[in-house]
């Protein structure tokens, strides 16, 4: 296949699909240390084994001539990295359709106004709680304050969306899905609920005791509202609803479903640069050593890319008896 057609049909992998989202992680590190995504005591990367912010910039080009139309920055906490907003705005002059981050906002205060300014459309925000005491837990170092006056931030410099996501886990917070519906209704955002994924050992909690899935928070909200369902195909495993009485939209993000993997678009690339094919699965290609060895020279990158797909596997293979299938934390797949 010469690069041309390459270039005209984009990335497909085995099964068909049309890779057009690619999730970047910018650093493994964070302020905070989630139970379900961290032990309290990680290791961080040492800083040599991180893509610089010019190595990321040059993979999320390859992807966008390769037809990707939409990025997330993702992390650990994508605002720590010193520097990102060289990153993103680099990032806001390729064209996308969409450029979004996840965040767990607390950086937000200083930042906000910056990524919308370099042209970032959405943002999601990470917030399980609005209870200090119970963020602290849940957090085990954030201020609750500090994510609010983010979202404040948010709003005002005026995103095309904003979205809080909110892991639920039983005896945790399981209490509060009410209370973080109405939290959005009142400011006319939007809220994802997301299943606990087996990823990393966190050592917190038994994965199994705290498993809460979103069919259960869905009959929560439904003794309040009534919700109809959004026909919006994502490729992903959300599933979308809106209230009759308010603008903000419910989603239900359950990865432990696997009926999604049929038209999954999207890949990851680690903050080392492994291009993950598939979350659930150890599927990988390493970016970082064709990167270095071809620092002016993207197209053994591209050659790369294009090649990985054939790697990406038709499913994943996620279960909740406890077991950690996948050794990866979350802070290194970026969610
Ligand atoms: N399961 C589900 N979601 C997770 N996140 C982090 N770790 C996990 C996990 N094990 C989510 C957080 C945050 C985003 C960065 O990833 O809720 O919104
Ligand atoms: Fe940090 Fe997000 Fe992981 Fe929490 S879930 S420790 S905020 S990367």
């Amino acid at each position: 296949m010469t690069s041309c057609t390459q270039h005209q049909q984009g990335l497909v992998d085995r099964f068909g699909r049309r890779v057009k989202y690619v999730r970047l992680s910018v650093t493994d590190r964070c302020d905070f240390r989630c139970v379900y995504c961290m032990s309290e005591k990680m290791t961080f990367l040492p800083r040599e084994q991180v893509l610089s912010l010019e190595e990321i910039g040059r993979v999320a080009s390859v992807f966008a001539g390769l037809g990707v139309e939409k990025i997330r920055l993702t992390g650990g906490e994508p605002l720590v990295r010193r520097d990102v907003m060289q990153l993103v705005d680099y990032l806001g002059t390729l064209g996308l359709k969409d450029f979004t981050m996840t965040t767990n906002g607390s950086q937000l205060p200083r930042y906000a106004k910056a990524l919308k300014a370099a042209g970032m459309h959405r943002l999601n925000i990470s917030l399980d709680s609005l209870d200090a005491e119970k963020f602290h837990r849940i957090t085990r170092k954030g201020q609750l304050q500090q994510v609010i006056d983010g979202i404040d931030a948010a709003q005002q410099a005026g995103f095309d969306q904003i979205k809080v996501n909110a892991v639920i886990m039983r005896g945790r917070n399981e209490d509060e899905v009410l209370d973080l519906v109405d939290f959005v209704r009142q400011r006319q955002i939007d809220i994802s609920f997301i299943e606990e994924m087996p990823l990393g050992d966190v050592s917190d909690h038994g994965r199994e005791e705290t498993f809460c899935s979103s069919d259960e928070v869905k009959a929560m909200i439904e003794q309040r509202y009534r919700l109809e369902a959004i026909n919006q195909q994502t490729g992903g495993p959300s599933r979308y609803f809106s209230m009759q009485d308010s603008r903000s939209k419910i989603g239900f993000i359950s990865p432990h479903s696997h009926n999604f993997c049929g038209d999954c678009n999207r890949v990851r690339v680690t903050a080392e640069g492994r291009l993950l094919l598939c979350l659930g699965n150890e599927h990988s290609v390493d970016l970082r050593p064709i990167l270095r060895a071809h620092p002016t020279d993207n197209k053994p990158l591209k050659q790369a890319i294009v090649d990985a797909m054939d790697l990406k596997p038709e499913r994943h293979h996620f279960t909740t008896d406890g077991d950690v299938q996948i050794v990866r934390f979350m802070n290194m797949t970026g969610g």
